[in-house]
Formats: C-alpha cells, structure tokens, sequence
C-alpha cells in the first residue's frame, strides 16, 4: 500500500521533538518536505526535501497530509491554503488567535471533507485516556467539581514570538492554557462561563501579553471548577519537567492527575468514597490505556512523560487511512478558542462572560 506522505510547515521546536519523531514512528508514512523560512531549520530536520516557501510545499503532488508547526499568527493563513490545496492538515495549538479565526478556519475544514485535527498533544497521556475511561464508566458519578492547573517556570523559548498579542494571540492562556482548557473540556464537557484575572509578572518591555491567568468556571453540566494557568512558576518545570494537575471530585468519587505521573491516577471510589477519612490512592493506569490501539509505539521505550505525545501523529495518519476527521479535529480547536476568547473578554470587563 502507498505510504501518506506528508509535509511540515515550521521546522521549529515541536517539529524536531513530537511530529517528526511521532510520523517516523509510523510504517504508513512518510515525510516528504519540510518548510521553514530558515532553509538551514528545515535541513537540520533530516526529514525529506527541504524547502523556504510553503505554498511550494503546498503545490507538490506527492504531499497528501501537512503539520501545520509555525507561530500561532500563522495558523489560520496556512491551513485554509492547505485545505484550499486538498492536503489533510494537523494543526498546532491553539488553532487561531482568535475566535473568528477559528470559527472560519473550523468552517472551512468541515466542508473539505479532508481530515482536520488539532495537535492537542497531552490527551494521548495514559492518564488522561484512563481518566476519560472512569468518567464515561460513571465510575467518579457525576462530576461536581474540577481544579485545573497548568503551572511551568519561566524558560527562554517563551521570548520571542511568545510574548506577543500579534503573533500568539496572548500570552500563557494560549500557549498552554489552551492544552489544559482542552484536556478538561474533553474530560467533562463543555465550559459555558466564566470569570478571569490575568496578569504580566515578567518585567519585559517587548510583551504585551499576561504570564499568568486564572479563572473560576462553570460548565453546561452544572459543575464547577477552577483553573490556574502560570510561566512564571520557579521550580514547577520547563519542558519535560513542566506539571498539569486536574482534579475531579464526583458524587461517586475523587481521581487526580499529574502530567509528572502519566501512568498512576490517584484516585477513590467505590464504598471507600462514602467514608469521610478515605483518602486518594495512587492506581497505575491499566495497559490497554498505555497506548492508542493500533498504535506502533512500545510504551517501555523512554521516558514515559514524553513517548505518548508520539500517537497524536500515529492517530492522524490512521485518520486519514479510515479517511475521517476525529476528535481532536478543528471543532475542537474552535471549542477551545471559544474559552480563550471569553477569558480574555473577561479579564478585559472584569466580570462573569458566556462562552
Ligand atoms: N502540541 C504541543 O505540545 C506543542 C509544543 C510546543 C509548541 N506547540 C505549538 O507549535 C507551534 C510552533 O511552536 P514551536 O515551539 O515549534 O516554535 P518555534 O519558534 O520553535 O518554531 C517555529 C518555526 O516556524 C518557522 N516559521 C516562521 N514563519 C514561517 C513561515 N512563514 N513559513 C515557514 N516556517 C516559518 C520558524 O522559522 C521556526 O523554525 C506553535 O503554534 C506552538 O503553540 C505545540
């Protein structure tokens, strides 16, 4: 059968480290070109021809697929050209800069008919599918409460184009709050309001946008939660060492997760949940959820806090195989980008926003 052979567009630090790692992974895909602006960025990926111009990239017949890996300002110009070329297209977080971007960049994927996803990369942490198991189960009841937090340290590849409302869209909350926004919409549905505070603590004259945000929900379930979404956070990590905590407290029971524990939940259930001294215990993520099925990666082989970002390219690929867009596709980006937006409007009129 012939290989999916597929295009990068942005040979910059997720490039390198998840999506070409991730499609070499793959035995029914190939990487034909890469794209980047700067030629010696896309030679230094090893992967395919390297080439400056993305419409280039686009026009070539032997691309079927591309990852779309550049700035966020970026985003939308590029996959609307992608789709306009007929090339399936994983997109990076977050989809857009903002919401009319992705609501036109969403709209114009569903009608392609072409596979459409966005790399929502921690969703494929075993912890988190395993997470999503005991939800649908009705084994933690139904959800009350969430306490979200995505915390890192400062790092220099946060300047640059990170710091700015042009080029990102905003600061923290898009960089990495959209990940930790889509990790918790996935696990209980959609957020239906809001009430934000944010703030810029880094003292840089070239930023215009916050490093640390927070916000109090409230989802189309009737639950609540409670979100913190911070860089400048000494000792909580940059990279591999960064943390995600989400907390779900139901009426049958509690489960927690850290992005440092990939393969343990904490959790309590069951009768022990009805005794009020009973506290959480850590439970190793069972192994079917150590990896999507079908996927070719062997979740023994490095460290487990990294390797599962790899079946986000293995789940695109086989998406357009079965030759349908799934979850997580630009709706969701768009659905995403719906709480970006209204945490933004929030900080702005400093009250209660509807998403
Ligand atoms: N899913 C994840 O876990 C994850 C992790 C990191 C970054 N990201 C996202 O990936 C995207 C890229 O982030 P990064 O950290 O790799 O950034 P980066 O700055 O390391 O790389 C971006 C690359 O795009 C190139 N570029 C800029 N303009 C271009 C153009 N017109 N044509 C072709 N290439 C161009 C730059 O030269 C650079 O090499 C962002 O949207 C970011 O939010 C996602």
């Amino acid at each position: 059968m012939k290989k999916l052979q597929v295009g990068i567009i942005g040979a910059g630090g997720v490039a390198r480290t998840i999506h070409v790692p991730g499609l070499r992974m793959c035995p029914e895909a190939g990487i034909a070109a890469v794209c980047d602006e700067n030629i010696g960025a896309a030679r230094a990926l090893e992967a395919g021809e390297a080439v400056t111009s993305y419409p280039e990239l686009l026009a070539r017949r032997d691309v079927d697929a591309v990852v779309v890996a550049t700035p966020n300002y970026l985003h939308r110009e590029i996959a609307l050209a992608a789709l306009e070329a007929g090339k399936h297209v994983l997109c990076e977080k977050p989809l857009a800069l903002n919401l009319a971007e992705a609501r036109e960049m969403a709209d114009a994927a569903e009608r392609s008919g072409l596979v459409h996803m966005t790399a929502f990369t921690y969703r494929y942490a075993p912890a988190i599918q395993y997470l999503r198991h005991l939800v649908d189960t009705g084994e933690l009841g139904r959800i009350r409460t969430v306490r979200a937090a995505y915390l890192m340290a400062l790092s220099k590849h946060l300047l640059g184009w990170r710091s700015t409302r042009r080029q990102a869209g905003s600061g923290v909350l898009a960089d990495i709050g959209s990940h930790l926004i889509h990790l918790v919409q996935f696990l209980c549905g959609d957020i239906a309001a809001l009430s934000a505070s944010q703030r810029r603590f880094r003292d840089d004259p070239a930023s215009d946008v916050e490093d640390w945000i927070a916000f109090l929900a409230e989802f189309e379930s009737g639950a609540r939660g409670t979100f913190e979404i911070s860089r400048v956070c000494a000792g909580r990590g940059a990279g591999i060492t960064e943390d995600i905590f989400i907390e779900l407290y139901g009426t049958q029971g509690s489960a927690l997760f850290s992005l440092q524990d990939p393969w343990g939940v904490r959790v309590l259930s069951g009768e022990a949940a009805e005794d009020p001294s009973s506290v959480l215990e850590r439970r190793a993520v069972p192994e079917q959820f150590l990896k999507l099925p079908g996927s070719p990666r062997d979740p023994n082989q490095g460290d487990p806090r990294w390797g599962y970002r790899y079946d986000q390219a293995f789940q695109f690929v086989e998406s357009v195989r079965l030759g349908k867009p799934r979850a997580p596709s630009f709706t969701d980006g768009l659905r995403c980008q719906a709480v970006l937006e209204a945490a933004l409007q929030s900080c702005e009129t400093r009250g209660w926003v509807k998403v």
